[in-house]
């Protein structure tokens, strides 16, 4: 028999938001650090079912290759980008990972970046990515695991751990997922690798140039944190984040506003 699940959802939601206010009423108030993946606050997240969401990703995509082969299902999604919530407080970057995110530090000394000179357009230069950044580019550069965490969850069992830890590279070996992500064997990969070379990408980690000094080719934002849109910036910086939210599947690819619109939020020409 098919299990309903509407019918027992509206009391599961009344059940989650008295524990949301219990905790807002009894919580703590050390905040932590980093951002925690709360699975409770992420019970309905976007996130949910999204290119971000690794765990039942076999089921979604109706193959047995992935979860628990290819990379470790670490049981909730949050914790792919996000600390789990039993190390709130804890800081990332005390065990080599990013500032505040649940990823190691990428091998940004072996980026190439904008060049420092050169680019007669570029007011601002953009410089090693922050962490916000860092984050997307600890799996998009294709060098590093995607399972790859700080802090694994305390209720994943390392020894039942098979998986074969593969890099988000359309490479043809059995560290990639290229080896099966190649347009034959399922879809192409390559297209969502950055890379090591940001220098063919928009740049990002920079000040936003229509900040402050008034550079006619680029409008002035709406509000400290970016525009109506809500393309976003990130204390006055573009970044990863700043056209995409991989919170938000609205859009495709997860853009804050459709390609069409995007450029000319902030570009004037
Ligand atoms: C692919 C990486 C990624 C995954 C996976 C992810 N998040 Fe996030 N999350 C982010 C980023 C990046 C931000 C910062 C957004 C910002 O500051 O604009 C964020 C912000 C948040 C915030 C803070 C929102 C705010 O306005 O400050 C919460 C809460 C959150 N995520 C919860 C979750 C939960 C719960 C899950 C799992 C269901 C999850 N996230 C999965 C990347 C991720
Ligand atoms: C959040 C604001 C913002 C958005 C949205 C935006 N840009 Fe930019 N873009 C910038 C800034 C800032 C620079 C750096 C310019 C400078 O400092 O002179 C830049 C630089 C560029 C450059 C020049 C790079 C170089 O090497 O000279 C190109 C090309 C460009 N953007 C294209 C685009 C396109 C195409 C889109 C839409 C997909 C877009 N931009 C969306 C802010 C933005
Ligand atoms: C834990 C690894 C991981 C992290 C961290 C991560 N991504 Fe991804 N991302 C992926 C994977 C895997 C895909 C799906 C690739 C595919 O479809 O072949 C993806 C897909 C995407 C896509 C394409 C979505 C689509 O509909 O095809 C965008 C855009 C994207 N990521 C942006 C980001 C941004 C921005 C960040 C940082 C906030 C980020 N990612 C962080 C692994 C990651
Ligand atoms: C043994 C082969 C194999 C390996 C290895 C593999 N995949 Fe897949 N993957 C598939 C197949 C088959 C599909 C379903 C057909 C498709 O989407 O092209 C798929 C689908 C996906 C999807 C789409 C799911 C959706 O909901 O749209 C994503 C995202 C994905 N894989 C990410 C990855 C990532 C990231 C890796 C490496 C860490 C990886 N895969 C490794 C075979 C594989
Ligand atoms: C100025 C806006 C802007 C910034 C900054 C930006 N992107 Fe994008 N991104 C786009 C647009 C527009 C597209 C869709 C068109 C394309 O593929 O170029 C896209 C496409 C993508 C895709 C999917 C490619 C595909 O065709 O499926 C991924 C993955 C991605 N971006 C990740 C990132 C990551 C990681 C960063 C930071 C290193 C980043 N983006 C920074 C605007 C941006």
């Amino acid at each position: 028999m098919k299990f309903t699940a509407p019918n027992i959802k509206p009391c599961f939601g009344l059940f989650l938001v008295s524990i949301v206010l219990l905790s807002l009423v009894f919580g703590s108030h050390a905040f932590a650090v980093a951002i925690v993946g709360d699975p409770v606050l992420g019970a309905d997240d976007p996130i949910l079912g999204s290119k971000h969401d690794f765990t039942g990703l076999n089921d979604r995509a109706g193959v047995v290759a992935m979860p628990g082969v290819a990379f470790s299902d670490y049981g909730y999604s949050c914790v792919y980008c996000h600390i789990p919530p039993e190390e709130a407080g804890a800081q990332p970057a005390d065990f080599g990972g990013i500032q505040d995110w649940n990823r190691f530090v990428p091998a940004v000394e072996n980026y190439q970046l904008y060049p420092q000179s050169g680019s007669q357009t570029l007011d601002t230069r953009p410089g090693t990515p922050n962490p916000i950044s860092m984050l997307c580019l600890s799996c998009h550069d294709g060098t590093m695991a995607v399972d790859m965490v700080v802090f694994k969850p305390v209720t994943f069992d390392p020894t039942q751990d098979n998986a074969m830890h593969m890099r988000l590279n359309a490479s043809d070996d059995i560290e990639s997922c290229g080896k099966c992500h190649n347009g034959q064997v399922a879809h192409n990969i390559e297209v969502k690798v950055i890379g090591t070379d940001l220098r063919n990408d928009h740049p990002i980690s920079m000040q936003y140039a229509g900040l402050g000094w008034d550079d006619p080719d680029f409008r002035p934002p709406d509000h400290q944190n970016g525009f109506d849109n809500g393309v976003k910036l990130y204390e006055g910086n573009v970044e990863c984040m700043t056209c995409h939210n991989v919170h938000d599947t609205t859009n495709e690819l997860l853009l804050r506003a459709n390609a069409e619109v995007l450029c000319f939020t902030c570009h004037t020409k």
